[in-house]
């Protein structure tokens, strides 16, 4: 009787002791920062900090006593992401909510504005928010721009360059871009950015495509963005560097993943996915490792450079930055 107890107590714990090992296996190459120099005095703006990546590097740049805002689309979610670290760790840096919603032109400029008026320098800057959507519910920014071309490259490209002189005041400093190896998938089409096509394709079939080109596309673009500012700011002082942080279980895929998906994925994430802190680690190694000081336009991953698989194109790197240009002073697509 004794020993079949045992037994059935024996088979969950070696799954579990399996799965363990396993993971810590699989988590030999994910490399950590080990970067862990004083950061006071220093000023980090991330985007989306209130949730995943976003929010496991605000905690670590926090702890480390650097001066982080959080520019958040809900302010309430920034406060109460802030309240739970200030009671995790009530020693670290200070901690600033900031409405800003990357989906509205006017949110930018009202973000900058009163950026410009509370502080006067910026050392680095995270361009972490990022958002994944469905093709099918058509979703559009304020202005009109499909989700994924507006929110994920056409938001940030806007902030960015209104944020410019902040930057330049703090040099040597930093911005660091959220991409994903996914933007080796992507495509840039300048007849059809807000992809109309396969959108309407998608809402006549009520299918989405199971590979999101909207996501990848605007993976891609964050990718040409960096290249083409890391190449406007060299000897500027103002390093840009983009990463992927791997695959990591975060809010990303909120829209797109059912409850049963979780119990089909739940291999793939036990063995697969990075926690949203394992996802953390490339970005704040790029944020305040003192080895990346003067490297930029480089991509990253497991914090070492990566080089990545697609062939980038010049032509299209400036295009791209002349109509986003463009189309953030027309305020609408073309
Ligand atoms: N997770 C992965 O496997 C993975 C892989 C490669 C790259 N990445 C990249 O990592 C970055 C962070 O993603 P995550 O995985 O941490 O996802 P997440 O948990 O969903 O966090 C995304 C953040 O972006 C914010 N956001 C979305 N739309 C916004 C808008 N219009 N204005 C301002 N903020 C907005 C979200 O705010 P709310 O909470 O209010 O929605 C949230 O704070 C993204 O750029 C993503 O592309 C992730
Ligand atoms: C981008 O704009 C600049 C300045 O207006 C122009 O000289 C250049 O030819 C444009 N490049 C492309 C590829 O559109």
């Amino acid at each position: 009787m004794v020993s079949s107890s045992v037994m059935y107590a024996a088979v969950p714990i070696s799954v579990l002791v399996a799965i363990g090992l396993i993971r810590k296996w699989r988590a030999r190459n994910w490399a950590k920062c080990v970067s862990n120099t004083c950061l006071r005095g220093k000023t980090f703006l991330i985007t989306g900090a209130n949730s995943g990546i976003g929010l496991e590097t605000a905690k670590a740049l926090a702890k480390r006593k650097g001066r982080v805002i959080f520019a958040c689309r809900d302010i309430g979610k920034a406060k109460e992401a802030i309240a739970k670290i200030r009671k995790e760790q009530p020693n670290g840096g200070e901690m600033i909510p900031m409405q800003l919603d990357l989906a509205s032109f006017e949110s930018i400029e009202n973000f900058v504005e009163v950026m410009k008026a509370g502080f006067h320098k910026i050392d680095v800057l995270i361009n972490n928010a990022g958002v994944v959507v469905p093709l099918k519910e058509d979703q559009k920014t304020k202005e009109g721009f499909e989700i994924h071309f507006g929110v994920n490259h056409l938001g940030h490209f806007y902030l960015t360059n209104l944020l410019m002189e902040h930057l330049k005041r703090a040099t040597p400093s930093r911005i660091v871009v959220l991409s994903s190896t996914l933007h080796e998938r992507g495509n840039i089409d300048f007849d059809d950015l807000n992809l109309r096509k396969q959108i309407e394709q998608a809402k006549k079939s009520g299918t989405s495509p199971r590979h999101n080109p909207g996501y990848s596309n605007s993976k891609l673009m964050n990718a040409y963005f960096a290249r083409a500012l890391a190449s406007n700011l060299r000897n500027s002082g103002v390093d840009v560097n983009l990463c992927c942080p791997g695959f990591c279980a975060t809010n990303l895929f909120r829209h797109s993943v059912k409850w049963y998906h979780y119990i089909l994925m739940a291999p793939i994430m036990l063995f697969f996915m990075k926690t949203a802190k394992q996802g953390s680690e490339t970005v704040v190694f790029l944020a305040t490792d003192h080895t990346v000081e003067g490297k930029t336009g480089k991509f990253y991953r497991n914090c070492e450079e990566y080089l990545s698989k697609y062939p980038f194109d010049k032509d299209v790197e400036t295009k791209l930055w002349n109509v986003s240009e463009e189309l953030v002073k027309a305020r609408k697509p073309l």
